[in-house]
């Protein structure tokens, strides 16, 4: 049979003169791609400074900061230095932080006592915040895990995550960081019922005004990895979280987490980690239309950090395109370790 290849211009004689024929496309999708000019017209998605909130790491200390041995260019922070940092961020124009605690191990036990402590690390630091930097969002995560001496979000009975005890408990621990200021509560522990609880108490404390971020859909990921090492909970975590984060195949579940979390209070809702879950996020705000945020993960950082200090890839630029993934992807902001790398970026290039 005869071969019928369509040519519909000669091959180039040479690799300098490359004159051809015009394809006659009717659609050339790179004419918008030209200039810089033409593709800032046609972007579709902006990432600003108002999209970010800035994880930090709290330490009671003398020493301002300590180096996070797994998360390369973040540092544990006293709390003179987190309000420092709180008022540049604030100067930045960065919306809000979110403040997770190194809790001394003494001080860890079996039901994570020192959380409802009203003067707890986390509560001063808040305090502090606060007093002197008023115009910063401050998000406050409810969760028992850097209390605990087991390393679990929630108490134990033997190998059992206990939910409603644990929820008990979580609810004690956001009175106590709501009474000392946070702005916003952000329930990271997965237990059932927890926003309910939680929206109940604060109202009737009349706490009325603290929102909720929940953590609505939380996965059991290998991605937290640099946080554990990060508050200290790597070497204490017996066993995995399996029984309260979600399987990391599911996604109508997701669907299912979140609508729970809207009926029982949740002003905003959470997607963690961040960009393996990209579809669940884009799932999340087509299907419910309400404030969505995602979580880019310490593991998600510590990768980006990790090839980029070792020259195989260009950091900013891989920190700059994950985080505009997210505003594709419909997220409203990122909790991101890279906020104030990427707000000074920002600022550099308006
Ligand atoms: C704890 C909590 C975790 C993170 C935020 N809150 C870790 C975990 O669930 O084990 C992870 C954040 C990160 O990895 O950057 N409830």
């Amino acid at each position: 049979m005869e071969s019928r290849v369509v040519r519909p211009f000669p091959a180039p004689q040479s690799s300098e003169t490359v004159s051809t024929p015009s394809l006659g496309l009717t659609h050339r999708m790179r004419r918008n791609r030209k200039a810089e000019w033409s593709r800032r017209m046609v972007r579709e998605s902006v990432l600003t400074t108002d999209d970010l909130i800035w994880p930090i790491f709290l330490m009671d200390s003398q020493q301002a900061r300590s180096p996070v041995e797994w998360m390369p260019g973040v540092d544990r922070l006293n709390i003179d230095e987190a309000v420092r940092q709180a008022a540049e961020a604030a100067a930045l124009g960065i919306p809000a932080i979110a403040p997770f605690p190194f809790v001394d191990k003494a001080l860890r036990d079996p039901t994570g006592s020192e959380a409802l402590n009203a003067n707890n690390l986390m509560c001063r630091a808040v305090r502090a915040i606060k007093a002197e930097v008023p115009q910063i969002g401050i998000i406050c995560d409810a969760a028992l895990d850097p209390y605990t001496s087991h390393g679990h979000d929630g108490v134990m009975e033997g190998e059992r995550i206990l939910n409603d005890a644990s929820v008990a408990i979580l609810v004690q621990q956001a009175l106590a960081l709501a009474d000392a200021g946070a702005d916003v509560i952000a329930p990271s522990d997965m237990m059932d019922g927890r926003i309910g609880a939680i929206r109940g108490a604060l109202d009737e404390a009349r706490h009325e005004d603290v929102q909720i971020m929940s953590y609505a859909a939380k996965y059991a990921s290998a991605f937290y990895g640099p946080f554990r090492d990060a508050i200290g909970t790597n070497a204490t975590l017996i066993g995995d979280k399996r029984t309260y984060q979600m399987d990391p195949a599911n996604s109508d579940e997701a669907i299912a987490e979140v609508a729970l979390d809207l009926e029982e209070g949740a002003d905003m809702v959470m997607i963690k980690p961040g960009l393996p879950y990209l579809d669940v996020v884009a799932r999340v705000k087509d299907h419910f239309r309400v404030p969505t945020f995602a979580y880019q993960v310490s593991g998600e950082y510590a990768m980006i950090m990790a090839a980029a200090g070792n020259g195989w890839l260009d950091g900013d630029k891989a920190m700059v395109e994950s985080l505009m993934a997210f505003k594709r992807a419909g997220a409203d902001g990122v909790l991101t370790y890279f906020a104030p790398r990427v707000a000074k970026k920002l600022k550099a290039t308006g």
